[in-house]
């Protein structure tokens, strides 16, 4: 357990479902309050299963990241009913499969505006918070393997670009805010299962294989794998720590 976590508020956007509801799990346990941001109407739904879950306090708000007014909105009403956020986990993020030379300039701004944009607004409307209430903050971006290595078979490049970004603005970030307490990380995952990757593997069974045979581990990530190092990050155990993108991986970028 990390102890000081108890009664902290946290903030998880695409906290509907996979890698975000997961974390959001794993912070209930820690005695957290959370309130999860998603694009998706059911967010509420999820935030009422997870409260009766877990005893913790719960809110689902129907919010998207690349909207500057839906978030200072969502972070007004958080801020009036439950108190200021301390800690951030930015989980929104989508990924476009398609070759570059046919690719469209919407589908590359869709990836870079909801991946980087919509994380860079959050963690803006996170800080001001922690700035105007004074008090410190934890902010966990989850980036991907992707913003440092390329991934086969697939291609995906503005995915590998948008988290590329993800992993610099998580060091920039963790630079300009150190002197107001605000620590910046990221955790950068590599192949989970969630609905994003169910999607291709479902459809592809094969692939799903071939990228197991490229894990050391050989098996992919389980969403609950991320929680131990999530709740470090959020803890002031690793007070010291800010700046960095932690790849989690089985492995994989070992190689
Ligand atoms: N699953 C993996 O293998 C993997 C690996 C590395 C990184 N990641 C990253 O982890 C994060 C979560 O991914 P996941 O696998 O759980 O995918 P997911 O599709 O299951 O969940 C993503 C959530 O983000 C929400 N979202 C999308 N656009 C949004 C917007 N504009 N505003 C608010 N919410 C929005 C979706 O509605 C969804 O609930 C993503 O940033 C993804 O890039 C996933």
């Amino acid at each position: 357990m990390f102890e000081d976590l108890r009664g902290q508020v946290a903030i998880v956007t695409g906290g509907a479902r996979g890698l975000g509801y997961s974390m959001a799990t794993g912070l209930t346990a820690q005695g957290v309050d959370v309130v999860l941001l998603d694009l998706l109407e059911n967010v509420v739904q999820s935030a009422s299963t997870l409260e009766s879950k877990s005893g913790q306090r719960v809110i689902g708000i129907p919010v998207d990241v690349t909207s500057e007014a839906e978030l200072k909105l969502a972070f007004d009403s958080v801020n009036s009913e439950i108190g200021s956020p301390t800690l951030l986990i930015n989980a929104a993020g989508i990924t476009i499969w398609e070759e570059s030379l046919l690719g469209s300039k919407e589908s590359w701004s869709k990836v870079i505006d909801i991946n980087l944009t919509g994380t860079y607004l959050t963690c803006q409307a996170f800080a001001r918070g922690c700035k105007a209430n004074s008090h410190s903050g934890s902010i966990v971006n989850i980036s991907s393997m992707s913003g440092s290595i390329v991934n086969i078979p697939q291609n995906q490049t503005s995915y590998n670009t948008s988290k590329a970004g993800v992993d610099m603005l998580t060091k920039s970030l963790a630079i300009e805010w150190a002197p107001l307490g605000i620590r910046v990380n990221a955790v950068a995952p590599g192949y989970f299962l969630s609905d994003m990757t169910r999607q291709f593997t479902d459809a592809n069974p094969e692939l799903a294989a071939q990228w197991r045979n490229l894990i050391p581990m050989g098996r992919m990530g389980e969403p609950s794998d991320l929680d131990g190092l999530v709740t470090l990050l959020c803890s002031s155990a690793s007070s010291y720590l800010t700046g960095q993108s932690i790849i989690i991986d089985g492995g994989y970028t070992a190689i």
